[in-house]
């Protein structure tokens, strides 16, 4: 079985590798040149742990191509994955098909009869069956099958995700389409991971909405962690013995700046506005979406009135990445946080051990550091933004030597007030007593 994966960013490049790592002959297709060219040279193009050396072997064993040439490719596969981006629209939030369906008319003019087509990336519910309306028109009398296939992989632990899924979802409208994907799933299938086989609207709709619940547990272990601060509570205290109610669940319950991401914003405003338009209003997933926003911006004032109160004149940030592990600033607080930061004529040095590269370009003005300890030298104030391991152990007498002043905002609770005994910092975190 042949399968081409169009589009390789986060998705389509991990998906790509997985597949291959499954045994399958995978030609991985971008329409980007340069990404291509630096996988054609064995460079991995997005950081995330464990990629590099699966990609390297299967290209080395000849499972893993890479090309920009779609035509050829699609018309020698036989399942073809469509892993393209979904962005917001300016403006009403509603998520942009533009690249779907330029792939699918791609994909149209050179595929073989009983080809597989499988939308791999986050579409709003519809989406499937006016591609395969579209792709139907476009060669009519050729057979082909349909399928929605979500992805549920979280950047950072996206490997792991991919091979070991709680679960797999596949919508299909025929057999064809459900029993090939019952043969690149195999893998999985044969560890007795369980796979949904559901309608394509089904599928389309458990994406959005397993998106938009996980938004809303953050979201609400935030508010639960301003209650705390009001009243003396501690978050993590009552998010631990909250998930522990198995109909709670103990993840995606911790408290920090506001969730970010190239999903999760994006997800939640479609999700929304797809409620708009469906004329069944998501109106807790418009709360969410506007808390969120809101929260980012609460904890840029948090530091600001901080550094007014000290007469601080500069902040140290370490962590730009929307969460460890990743390369990836879409949506990431800091790009809120920081420029309010400047704003308001704070100097800002920087630190991310894997991120600068994204951010440099889109965060004028920053001073960047090689280190967490360059970082912090003399800053007046400390905020952790992300909770990278490399920041969970720092030398916080060193930390409070470095720096002029001595606040510590930690905006992920990775510390404790007690690991700041003797540094003579002053601690601030969220939703923990002083
Ligand atoms: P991305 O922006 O990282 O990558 C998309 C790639 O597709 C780009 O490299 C682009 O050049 C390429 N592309 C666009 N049109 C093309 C075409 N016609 N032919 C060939 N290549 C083309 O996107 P991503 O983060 O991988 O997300 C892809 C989809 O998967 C989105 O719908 C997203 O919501 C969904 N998703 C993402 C994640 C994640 O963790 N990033 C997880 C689950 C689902
Ligand atoms: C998320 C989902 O977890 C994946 O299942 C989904 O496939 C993906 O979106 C997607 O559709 O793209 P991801 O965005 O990679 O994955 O990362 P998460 O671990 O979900 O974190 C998202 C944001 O929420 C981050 O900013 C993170 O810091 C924040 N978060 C998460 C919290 O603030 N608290 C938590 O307890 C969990």
């Amino acid at each position: 079985m042949k399968i081409a994966m169009i589009g390789t960013g986060y998705v389509g490049l991990v998906s790509g590798v997985c597949f291959a790592e499954f045994g399958f002959q995978v030609t991985c297709v971008d329409k980007n040149p340069a990404i291509i060219e630096r996988l054609q040279a064995g460079e991995v193009t997005i950081y995330e742990p464990g990629l590099d050396e699966l990609l390297l072997r299967n290209a080395r064993d000849g499972r893993l191509v890479f090309t920009t040439d779609l035509e050829t490719t699609v018309a020698d596969a036989d399942v073809i994955f469509i892993a393209v981006g979904t962005p917001s629209r300016r403006g009403d939030g509603e998520a942009d098909l533009q690249y779907i369906y330029a792939a699918a008319d791609e994909i149209a003019a050179a595929m073989k009869p009983g080809a597989v087509i499988v939308i791999k990336s986050t579409v709003v519910v519809g989406t499937n069956a006016d591609v395969r309306a579209r792709i139907g028109k476009a060669r009519p009398g050729v057979a082909f099958s349909m399928v929605s296939n979500p992805e549920f992989l979280r950047e950072g632990s996206a490997v792991e995700d991919f091979l070991r899924p709680d679960r797999v979802v596949v919508g299909v409208h025929d057999d064809a389409g459900a029993a090939a994907m019952k043969r690149v799933y195999r893998p999985l299938y044969l560890r007795e991971t369980p796979m949904i086989v559901t309608t394509l609207e089904n599928a389309e709709i458990i994406k959005y909405a397993a998106n938009a619940f996980l938004a809303m547990k953050v979201t609400f272990i935030n508010e639960v962690a301003d209650l705390c601060e009001k009243t003396g509570g501690n978050v993590q205290d009552v998010a631990r013995a909250i998930g522990m109610d198995n109909r709670i669940g103990s993840k995606f319950l911790h408290a920090g700046p506001g969730f970010g991401g190239s999903c999760f914003p994006k997800d939640t405003r479609a999700y929304a506005a797809t409620g708009r338009k469906m004329n069944a209003p998501q109106t807790l997933i418009e709360q969410v979406v506007t808390i969120n926003e809101q929260r980012k911006r609460s904890m840029a004032t948090r530091v600001i009135e901080a550094a007014q109160k000290n007469g601080e004149k500069s902040v140290a940030v370490l962590g730009i990445a929307f969460k460890p592990n990743t390369d990836d600033i879409r949506e990431s607080p800091a790009l809120d946080i920081i420029p309010v930061l400047q704003k308001a004529g704070l100097a800002v040095r920087a630190h991310d051990p894997e991120a600068r590269v994204a951010a440099e370009p889109v965060l004028p003005g920053v001073t960047w550091c090689k280190s967490a300890y360059e970082a912090v030298e003399g800053a007046g104030i400390t905020v952790l933004l992300t909770e990278w391991n490399a920041y969970r152990a720092l030398d916080l007498k060193r930390v409070a030597n470095l720096m002029s002043g001595n606040l510590l905002f930690d905006l992920r609770n990775v510390y404790s007030a007690q690991d700041l005994d003797g540094t003579g910092l002053e601690y601030h975190s969220v939703g923990r007593p002083l």
